[in-house]
C-alpha cells in the first residue's frame, strides 16, 4: 500500500523561473519569497519521497480553449516542457511513474471521475517552476504523475468537486500495490487577477482564512462557490482549486509544518505551505 507522506503547495508565477534563471535569489525584491523554500526542502530530504503527484492548471500550452479537459491525468513515462509564451527557460524532461498514473486513473474512473487520460503531455511553468524550486539541484530527481485541473475556462468544477477528486485520488494511491512513498505538490495562487478592472488584486485576508482551512479542515471551503472564489480571490485566484484538490489526496487530519505568505511576487500574492499527515 502506498502512502501519501504530505502536501506542499506553492504559487508558480512565470517571473519565478526567470530569477531562477538570473539567479536572484538573494535580489532584495526576491529574498523573502525564496528563503521559504530551504525548510521545505529540508523536510524533503529527510522523508525521501519516492515519487510526485504534482496537481495544476495547465496554462494553454497542453490543452488551449478550443479542448479543455475538466480533469487531466498524465500517464507517460516522460513529461516535455515547453514555454506557453513568458520566455523563461524550459527544463530537461521529467520522468514520468505510468503505474502510479494508471492506479489513479483507473481508481479515479471507478470513483466516477470521468478524467482525460494522456499518453502524452507537455508541462509548463506551473509543473517547471515549482520543481525548481523544490529541487534546485536536479529539477526533477523523482517521477511525476501531473493532474491539471481546468482553472482557465469556466465552467470550472467547483471547491467542492475538487476536494472529493483530491480525496478519489488519495483512495487510488492508497490502493496501489506498491511501498511508495508519495508526496503532493500542489501549484498556482493565491489570489491575482491579471486582468481586467481589478488587475493586480490581492487579498489578504481571503488569502489566510484558506491557508487556515487547508490545514484545518479543507471542507470549509467547500461552501464556497467558483463564482465566490473569483470575487474573493481573483480570476486566476481560482487556482487555489488545485491547492484544494492536492488537499483531498492527503486527506484526514494535517498538520502544518511549516507557512509562507508574501506579497507580492509579480501580480500574485505568493504562499508557501507544507502539510503532513498528523
Ligand atoms: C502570474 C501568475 C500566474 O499564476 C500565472 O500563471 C502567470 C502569471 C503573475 O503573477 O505574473
Ligand atoms: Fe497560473
Amino acid at each position: 500500500m502506498a502512502e501519501v507522506i504530505g502536501q506542499i503547495s506553492t504559487s508558480h508565477v512565470p517571473a519565478i523561473g526567470g530569477a531562477i534563471a538570473k539567479r536572484l535569489q538573494q535580489d532584495p525584491y526576491w529574498k523573502p519569497f525564496f528563503d521559504s523554500f530551504p525548510p521545505v526542502r529540508t523536510w524533503l530530504a529527510a522523508k525521501r519521497p519516492d515519487a510526485v503527484v504534482m496537481v495544476y492548471n495547465d496554462h494553454g500550452l497542453n490543452f488551449f480553449l478550443d479542448k479543455l479537459p475538466t480533469f487531466a491525468i498524465g500517464a507517460a513515462s516522460s513529461y516535455v516542457s515547453s514555454d506557453e509564451g513568458w520566455g523563461i527557460p524550459t527544463i530537461e524532461p521529467v520522468q514520468g511513474q505510468p503505474e502510479l498514473s494508471w492506479a489513479i486513473i483507473e481508481g479515479v474512473i471507478g470513483d466516477e471521475f470521468d478524467v482525460t487520460m494522456c499518453q502524452e503531455m507537455l508541462i509548463d511553468h506551473a509543473v517547471t517552476v515549482p520543481l525548481q524550486l523544490l529541487w534546485p539541484a536536479q529539477h526533477a530527481p523523482l517521477p511525476i504523475v501531473p493532474i491539471a485541473i481546468n482553472t482557465v475556462q469556466h465552467p470550472l468544477p467547483s471547491p467542492s468537486r475538487c476536494l472529493k477528486f483530491g480525496q478519489a485520488i488519495g483512495r487510488a494511491i492508497a490502493r496501489w500495490k506498491s511501498d511508495a512513498r508519495v508526496v503532493v505538490v500542489s501549484t498556482g495562487g493565491l489570489s491575482h487577477q491579471l486582468d481586467g478592472e481589478r488587475a493586480g488584486f490581492i487579498n489578504p485576508e481571503f488569502d489566510a482564512l484558506c491557508l487556515d482551512a487547508l490545514a484545518q479542515d479543507p471542507a470549509r471551503l467547500t461552501q464556497y462557490s467558483v463564482h465566490d472564489l473569483v470575487e474573493q480571490a481573483g480570476t486566476q485566484g481560482v487556482e487555489i482549486l488545485n491547492w484544494i484538490a492536492g488537499r483531498g489526496v492527503l486527506a484526514g487530519h494535517a498538520k502544518e509544518v511549516f507557512r509562507n505568505y508574501h506579497i507580492p511576487i509579480s501580480n500574485t500574492a505568493s504562499a508557501v505551505q507544507l502539510l503532513e499527515r498528523a
